[in-house]
C-alpha cells in the first residue's frame, strides 16, 4: 500500500515491523490525552493503529496532535515499537504495535461529523445515506464492500477458467419482459420515444448466442420500477450467465462448484453438494412456498384426510369447494402466550387467509379454542398426521390452495425466528425445477408466464397453459431466491406460438419480439442460461437482511437519494429539448 506519501497503509503493521520508520496517512478515529502523553488510533480502509505522540520525543507533534479533532486526515511520521506484552490489544490486528510519533502534518481538518464513525451506530438510515462518505468509513462498511469485491472476484476466476467471455450490454434499450415496470429515458432527437433501462440483459444475451459467441457473463446493473423491500432495489445487480448447447444439468454443473467456492474462501465453511431439487409442486405442497427455507422442518402436512366426513362447519365448507386443510406443527410453540396465538390469527388473516386455528398439545388434551367442534378421533388423528408432542403447536388453515400455502409459508418462516429454530452459520441450498410454464393472472384475467416468456417449455408439444411445465431452475439459499433461469426457446415458431398464449396480437409479437424472433432463424442453438441477485448473494454472505447494507450507494425504501437529491426536478430548457410538458408540478421524492 506504499505510495509517495506513505510508506505503510495503518492497519498493516505488525510484530515485524518493530524498528521500522514508517510514514502513515489516515483519518483520526480518536483522541486521548493520558498522563502527559497524547494517543491517537489512526484509521485508513486497511484498519486502525494507535500512534503516541511524547512531549519529550516530539514536542511540536505533540502540540498539534493536542488540537486534532475526530476525522482529521493526517500524515504522522514515526517508528514502529512492539507493546510490552501487557499492553498488546489482542482486539487489533495491529494490536502489538504502535507508532511512536516523531511528525505530524494535518492534510485536511474535518467538521464534526453527524455521527461517530464506528461500527456500532445509532444513526437512521437516512442519516447514513446521506452521509454514506461517511457511513462507508465505517469498518463494517469497508469489510461489506471488500467482501463484494472478492464475491466478484472468485467469480470472475471461476467462470474465466470455464471459458466464459464478459460481454458488455447496452443500458439503453428496449423494454425487456421481466414482469416489472420499466425506467424510461426520453430521447431527445426523437421527441416522444423513449429508451428503457433493462430489466435484464436476457434477449441480448440470448442473441449472443445466435451470434455463437458460446459462454457468456457479465456483473450488470438492472433495472426495475418495483416495490422496494429488504431485499429489492430498483436498480441492482446480476450476475447474468449464459451458455450455448447445454441442458439444465450443464448449469447446475457450472453453479454448483461456484456455489461452495465461495462458501469456502470467503467464510469458511464446507458446503455439501450435489445441493437437493426439488419441484415446484413438491415445494408448494411440503412449504407453500417457491423458496423454501430448509435450515429447519415444520413441513407442512395435508389434513384434508382427517376432515373428509367432519361436522365442523369450516372445515367441511373448504373441502366442499375444492380447497385445502392443512397444518405445520411448531416445535415447542406451545409456550407462546394467548396474546401471542392471537397475534399469530391477526397476521394470519393479514396475509388474506379466512382464519387460524391453534392447538397446544398438553399432557392430556389439545387446547384449542375449535377443540369441543371437532371428534376426539378427529383430534387424535391430528395429533397423529402431524407427529406432534407434548409442548407443541399445531397451526391449521383452511382455505383456497393458494392461501393456505401463503399463509402457512408465513407462519413457518416467523416461527422459526421466533422459537430460535434456525441454526447459526448453516447454508441451506436447494433447486427449485419443473416450474409452470404459465400462471394465470387474475388482475390481468390471461395467462402470463411464471418466469419469463423465452423459457422453453419441457413437452414443445404441449403448450396448454394449465398444465404445461418449464425448463426453468431457480437456486434457493436459507429461504431467499438467490436466482433463476431456464432454457430458451430456440425455434421461432414455438417463441411465436408461446407470445400468442400470453394474449399478444401478431403485430405487437412483430413489433416487441420481432428482432429476436427473427434471429432464431437464422440458425439458433439450443441454449440456456441463469442470473443472480449478486446483491442477496452478498447479502446472505455478510450476515445482513437488506441488500442496502451491501450496495456502496443503494436508495431508501421510496427510492430516494438523500445524498445526491435524486430524483430531482429537471429545467424547463431540458423538458423543452425532450418534447415533454409536466400537467402537475413535480413532486417531492
Ligand atoms: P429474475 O427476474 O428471476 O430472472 O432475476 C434474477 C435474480 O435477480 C434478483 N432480483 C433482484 N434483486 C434485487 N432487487 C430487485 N428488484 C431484484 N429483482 C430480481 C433475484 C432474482 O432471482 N433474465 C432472467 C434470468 C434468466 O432467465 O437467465 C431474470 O432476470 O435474486
Amino acid at each position: 500500500m506504499r505510495t509517495s506519501m506513505r510508506t505503510h497503509a495503518c492497519g498493516e503493521l505488525r510484530e515485524s515491523h518493530d524498528g521500522e520508520q514508517v510514514a502513515l496517512c489516515g483519518w483520526v478515529a480518536h483522541r486521548r490525552d493520558h498522563g502527559g502523553v497524547t494517543f491517537i488510533d489512526l484509521r485508513d480502509r486497511e484498519g486502525v493503529v494507535q500512534v503516541v505522540f511524547h512531549p519529550s520525543e516530539a514536542p511540536d507533534a505533540h502540540a498539534a496532535a493536542q488540537r486534532l479533532g475526530a476525522e482529521d486526515v493526517v500524515r504522522v511520521t514515526g517508528v514502529v515499537r512492539a507493546r510490552p506484552a501487557g499492553m498488546i490489544n489482542a482486539a487489533l490486528p495491529t494490536g502489538a504495535v504502535e507508532v511512536t510519533a516523531a511528525g505530524l502534518e494535518i492534510l485536511a481538518e474535518a467538521e464534526t461529523p453527524p455521527f461517530q464513525i464506528e461500527d456500532f451506530t445509532e444513526a437512521n438510515e437516512m442519516l447514513r445515506l446521506k452521509y454514506r462518505y461517511l457511513d462507508l468509513r465505517r469498518p463494517e462498511m469497508t469489510k461489506r464492500l471488500r467482501l463484494r469485491h472478492d464475491v466478484s472476484r472468485i467469480t470472475r476466476d471461476h467462470l474465466d477458467a470455464r471459458g466464459f467471455v464478459e460481454v458488455e450490454t447496452p443500458i439503453l434499450t428496449r423494454s425487456t419482459p421481466e414482469g416489472a415496470r420499466d425506467f424510461l429515458v426520453p430521447s431527445r432527437l426523437s421527441n416522444g420515444s423513449f429508451y428503457a433501462l433493462p430489466q435484464s440483459p436476457q434477449q441480448l444475451k440470448q442473441l449472443l448466442m445466435v451470434a455463437g459467441q458460446d459462454r457468456y457473463y457479465q456483473i450488470v446493473r438492472c433495472f426495475r420500477d418495483e416495490d422496494l423491500r429488504a431485499d429489492r432495489q430498483f436498480e441492482f445487480t446480476q450476475l447474468d450467465i449464459e451458455m450455448s448447447f447445454i441442458q439444465e444439468e450443464d448449469i447446475v454443473e457450472l453453479i454448483e462448484p461456484l456455489m461452495v467456492r465461495l462458501l469456502k474462501e470467503l467464510r469458511g465453511v464446507d458446503v455439501a453438494a450435489p445441493f437437493p431439487r426439488l419441484t415446484y409442486a413438491e415445494m408448494m405442497e411440503r412449504f407453500g412456498s417457491d423458496k423454501p427455507d430448509l435450515r429447519y422442518g415444520m413441513e407442512l402436512v395435508d389434513l384434508g384426510g382427517v376432515f373428509a366426513a367432519t361436522g365442523f362447519n369450516a372445515f367441511s365448507g373448504v373441502l366442499g369447494s375444492g380447497g385445502r386443510i392443512k397444518a405445520l406443527c411448531a416445535p415447542g410453540g406451545g409456550q407462546l402466550s394467548r396474546k401471542e396465538l392471537d397475534g399469530l390469527v391477526q397476521d394470519t388473516k393479514g396475509r388474506g387467509a379466512a382464519g387460524l386455528v391453534w392447538m397446544v398439545v398438553e399432557q392430556n388434551e389439545l387446547r384449542s379454542p375449535v377443540a369441543k367442534f371437532l371428534s376426539a378421533e378427529e383430534l387424535e388423528a391430528i395429533v397423529d398426521h402431524t407427529n406432534a408432542k407434548v409442548g407443541d403447536l399445531i397451526l391449521i388453515v383452511a382455505d383456497k390452495a393458494d392461501r393456505v400455502a401463503v399463509a402457512l409459508d408465513g407462519l413457518r418462516r416467523s416461527l422459526a425466528v421466533r422459537l430460535g429454530l434456525i441454526p447459526s452459520d448453516t447454508w441451506a441450498f436447494c433447486w427449485q425445477t419443473d416450474p409452470p410454464l404459465f400462471e394465470w393472472s387474475e388482475e390481468e384475467s390471461k395467462w402470463v408466464s411464471v418466469h419469463h416468456l423465452f423459457t422453453a417449455p419441457k413437452d414443445p408439444e404441449n403448450l396448454d397453459p394449465a398444465t404445461a411445465t418449464a425448463r426453468g431452475y431457480d437456486l434457493v439459499l436459507n429461504g431467499f431466491e438467490l436466482g433463476g433461469g431456464s432454457i430458451r426457446i430456440h425455434q421461432a415458431e414455438v417463441q411465436r406460438r408461446v407470445c400468442e398464449i400470453l394474449g399478444l396480437e401478431p403485430a405487437e409479437i412483430d413489433e416487441k419480439f420481432g428482432h429476436l424472433i427473427e434471429a432464431l432463424r437464422y440458425g439458433a442453438p439450443p441454449h440456456g442460461g441463469v442470473a443472480f441477485g449478486w446483491d442477496r448473494v452478498v447479502m446472505l454472505l455478510a450476515d445482513q437482511e437488506a441488500i442496502t447494507e451491501v450496495i456502496a450507494f443503494p436508495k431508501t425504501q421510496s427510492g430516494a437519494d438523500p445524498l445526491t437529491g435524486a430524483p430531482a426536478p429537471v429545467s424547463d430548457r431540458q423538458l423543452r429539448d425532450l418534447g415533454i410538458r409536466l400537467s402537475e408540478q413535480p413532486k417531492a421524492p
